[in-house]
This record gives structure tokens, C-alpha cells and sequence, in this order.
């Protein structure tokens, strides 16, 4: 049982943004896109920056990576790379519209003296990666069914040393992992069970019995896309169930507003990578 009232305790982290200064819905790659919807980039880079600022303001490093014109997806920079321990894992993207991301966010890692894999199998980094260090050892959750490939799995465990368990994904508006699951401190995750398959949902249920459980409500208001520090959750301003909940498991909801990144079919989670050293 998650004990109420629970003291949590922040670890500092360090992440990599990129500005929507280019976003667009141009194309349409999963259900919450729809190219017809006006978007307000202004408010889009408002919105963005007050997240950058919120972590910031949280003590986080954040480090800036360059928007591509012609790029509009880039913004959603947890989709390029999957870091543990000083590795990073390439991202393959699966749609041809974002592929040329991927040679970004290779050359950031480049440029910092990281240890890179490039990836030969098609996988979205942390859209469908997660890592929670203290759960059974370090143990690295990865999705599939709609974009990451099977096969990555296994290339991601070769690449970074760590067990990798495979969650099928069997809902399109939960396109990746990190729409329906997320860490939310070095143990412990949040999800939402509708978005896996009867089979994975046990998997999960096995390895993470005190685990907070979302509902549907909460994974629509893009709930579970959240980044956590291990005591403060920044999440989007939508979800208030899921940030009652969080509270009272003694959590400190942090709440942003994204709506017009939510168009591109993405909030918090989604902008942000962790870089871990
Ligand atoms: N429009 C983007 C896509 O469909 C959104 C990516 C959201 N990112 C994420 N980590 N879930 O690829």
C-alpha cells in the first residue's frame, strides 16, 4: 500500500527541451491530430517556456536543444533518445515525418561526450521507454503496439545493460508508453490500465503492487504524461483527478498548462528528456 502522507524526497535531475518555435499539425501520425485545428504558436512557446521555467524553478538542469524548421514534432524531445547511466540509445522514428529528429538529438549527444548506440530497430526513445533505477535492480519499461518494435526491446536491454520488459500497448490514443505510464520516483510508477493488454497489465501489477492507479478521466487529460522528481509531479493542468491523487500519496502535484501542445498529441512528458549521467 502506498502509505498516505508519505514523505517524498527530490532528486535533481537534468533534461533537454526543444522549443516549439516550429510547431505545426501538418500531418497527422496519431488520433489527437487534426490538421484542420488552428494552433496559436505564440501561446504554444508561452506554454512550453513556463514548463521550462517550472523546472528550472524546481532546481533541474535543463538543456536546450535547437528547433528545425520544417521539423514541427520537435518539440517533443522525449522522443529522440532513451538515456540510463551515462548510455544513450538512438531513436529510430517510425513515421518518415519525424525521422530526420533523430539525427538531432544524435549530434546533442555527440556534442556532450555521451555514450551513444545507434539504434538499427524502429523505436521512439522515451516516448515508449522508462526507466525506474530502484525497482527491482533498475529495470527499464518499454512499450509497443503502435510505434517502438518488439525488436528494440531487446537491442535497447543490449545497449544499455539493464532487464527490459515489454508492455503491449492496445489503445491508439495511448500511441506510446509515456501517454499511459510514467516513474514517479525511483520505485514507484503511475498508470493507466486500460491502455495495456490484460496480460501486461498483470506484468505490471506483479512488479508494481503499490503502484498508483490512473483512470480513464486521467489518462484523456494526458494525466500520465507527467515528469517527476520523486516529490514534485509536474503534470498537466487538466488532469486534477490524477493530481488529487498523487497528492494524497504524498506527492506534490505541480500543475502546467500545454493545450496547444496537446493538439500535436502531447503534454509534459512528451517536451522533456532526462539525461541520465
Ligand atoms: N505528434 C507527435 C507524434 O505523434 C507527438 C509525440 C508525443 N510524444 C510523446 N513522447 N508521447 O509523434
Amino acid at each position: 500500500m502506498v502509505t498516505v502522507n508519505q514523505q517524498r524526497f527530490p532528486r535533481k535531475r537534468t533534461y533537454l527541451m526543444c522549443s516549439p518555435e516550429h510547431f505545426t499539425v501538418e500531418y497527422a501520425i496519431n488520433p489527437w491530430m487534426d490538421v484542420t485545428t488552428p494552433i496559436d504558436r505564440d501561446l504554444a512557446v508561452k506554454q512550453w517556456d513556463r514548463l521550462r521555467e517550472t523546472l528550472v524553478g524546481l532546481g533541474h538542469e535543463v538543456h536546450l536543444l535547437t528547433p528545425e524548421y520544417g521539423l514541427p514534432d520537435m518539440v517533443y524531445a522525449a522522443n529522440g533518445a532513451f538515456t540510463v547511466d551515462g548510455s544513450v540509445y538512438g531513436a529510430r522514428f517510425k513515421h518518415e515525418q519525424r525521422a530526420a529528429e533523430a539525427a538531432a538529438h544524435h549530434a546533442f549527444y555527440e556534442s556532450q561526450g555521451w555514450r551513444f548506440v545507434a539504434p538499427s530497430e524502429t523505436n521512439e526513445g522515451e516516448g515508449d521507454f522508462a526507466y525506474v533505477p530502484e525497482a527491482h535492480g533498475g529495470l527499464i519499461l518499454a512499450g509497443h503496439g503502435f510505434r517502438t518494435e518488439i525488436p528494440a526491446h531487446a537491442e535497447a536491454q543490449e545497449a544499455l545493460g539493464r532487464p527490459v520488459v515489454s508492455l503491449r500497448l492496445i489503445d491508439p490514443r495511448f500511441y506510446h508508453l509515456d501517454v499511459a505510464l510514467a516513474a514517479i520516483d525511483d520505485s514507484n510508477v503511475v498508470y493507466f490500465p486500460g491502455a495495456f493488454s490484460a496480460a501486461s497489465q498483470r506484468v505490471l501489477t506483479q512488479l508494481f503492487p503499490d503502484a498508483v492507479i490512473a483512470d480513464d478521466e486521467d489518462a484523456m487529460a494526458f494525466g500520465l504524461n507527467l515528469v517527476s522528481d520523486g516529490a514534485n509531479v509536474v503534470l498537466n493542468s487538466e488532469a486534477t483527478r490524477l493530481a488529487g491523487k498523487l497528492k494524497a500519496a504524498g506527492y506534490t502535484p505541480v500543475p502546467v498548462e500545454l493545450a496547444e501542445l496537446k493538439k500535436g498529441g502531447g503534454s509534459v512528458k512528451c517536451c522533456i528528456a532526462e539525461l541520465r549521467h
